[in-house]
């Protein structure tokens, strides 16, 4: 089988390259990537020198790109992960995002619509179904949940959905889309709560937590997620969305004072700061259907996961410091301000 991966020198993209590339040595892997502020070739070293790898730079809203890659390569699936992903950015400046989150994916199903593959798998997420109030613990997303928006990045990524599984619908496009909740792992890009909070930890720098820390989100680990959709490819049915997620919910400030103690840090490095503008109160996955139909559970606790995060950021500080460019340095001190 060959398989597209686009977005795969980002987070969660390199995570499923090295995933699938340990799990199926028998497939072949394009790797489809802009390599925008959020993508890096270190992630992808190891696979870089694989012979059942290759990497290609390019955007997938660029259409020429895409058809052309589609024509020598004639992937048999695709699954997108490519994706402008920080919400705060999109709050910032929403036009990239409509135009890699909406357009992007709309170039990839119109080439896989003129180049016909097995599966177009759309890599999303809860913030499609908005946020559940603190107080309702006994409210979870289940697939059925209606899309309801709060940023613009969830506004993008919700209309891509929309577009994707019109393709099912109006052209029989074999599609299949996940959403997952918050990931943390290995590769995560330090602008993101957790490994922003561990690399300002280690440093004795400020950790900037938004209004008072209360809104929860629901975390699942990395290499628990990259399993979710390598299930979903080879057995998830068409037309169908899967929501993934571990049941790990936690309050922001649960999450910053534990990766606190892991480091053997001061809680006075907390600094509240402004709230973040529409701010989403609480995430929580269901993720019964996936289980029930394909047998997912995710491995990885809690615990156990960020134990694991903040020794990878430990011994990886190369990977960290080498992804902070100029663009993101300018990035954090406009959105931070002083501290
Ligand atoms: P990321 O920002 O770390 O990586 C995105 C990758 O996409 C980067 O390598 C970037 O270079 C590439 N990219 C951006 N624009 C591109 C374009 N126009 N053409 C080609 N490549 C482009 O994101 P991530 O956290 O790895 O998220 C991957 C996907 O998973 C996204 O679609 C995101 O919406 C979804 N998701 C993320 C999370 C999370 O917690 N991070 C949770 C659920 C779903
Ligand atoms: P983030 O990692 O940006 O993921 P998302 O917004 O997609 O869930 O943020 C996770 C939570 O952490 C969210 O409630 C916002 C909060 N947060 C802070 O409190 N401070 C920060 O500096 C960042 C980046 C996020």
């Amino acid at each position: 089988m060959k398989l597209l991966i686009t977005g795969g020198a980002g987070f969660i993209g390199a995570n499923f390259v090295h995933h699938t590339l340990r799990k199926h040595p028998d497939r072949e892997i394009l790797c489809l990537d802009a390599l925008t502020y959020a993508g890096n070739l270190e992630t992808l070293k190891g696979a870089l020198t694989a012979d059942n790898f290759k990497f290609i730079k390019g955007d997938i809203a660029d259409r020429e790109t895409v058809f052309s890659l589609f024509e020598s390569e004639r992937p048999d699936a695709v699954v997108n992960f490519a994706a402008e992903s920080h919400v705060d950015r999109s709050i910032d400046n929403p036009d990239i995002f409509l135009r890699t989150n909406i357009l992007g994916t709309g170039v990839l199903l119109d080439a896989c619509r003129k180049y016909p593959v097995r599966r177009f798998h759309q890599v999303s997420t809860d913030e499609v179904y908005g946020d559940l109030p603190l107080d309702r613990t006994d409210l979870f997303f289940t697939e059925e949940t209606p899309i309801h928006t709060s940023s613009p990045y969830s506004a993008s990524k919700a209309a891509a959905d929309l577009l994707v599984l019109a393709y099912h619908r109006t052209y029989k496009l074999p599609v299949s889309i996940s959403r997952c909740s918050n990931n943390y792992g290995p590769y995560h890009f330090p602008e993101k709560l957790i490994p922003l909070m561990i690399v300002n930890a280690m440093a004795d720098k400020s950790l900037p937590v938004y209004g008072k820390g209360e809104n929860v989100r629901d975390w699942l680990y990395v290499e628990d997620h990259c399993e979710a959709i390598d299930l979903i490819l080879g057995g998830g049915r068409e037309g169908e969305v899967y929501n993934i997620g571990g049941h790990n919910e936690r309050t922001n400030l649960a999450v910053v004072k534990t990766i606190l103690r892991e480091l053997g840090k001061s809680e006075s490095l907390i600094t509240y700061v402004a709230d973040r503008l529409g701010h989403d109160l609480r995430y929580a996955i269901d993720p019964k259907k996936i289980g029930e139909e394909l047998g997912w559970t995710p491995r990885t606790g809690f615990d156990e996961g960020i134990k694991k995060t903040v020794r990878w950021y430990e011994d990886n500080r190369d990977w960290w410091e080498g992804v902070m460019s100029g663009e993101y340095r300018a990035y954090y001190a406009k959105h931070y301000g002083g501290i």
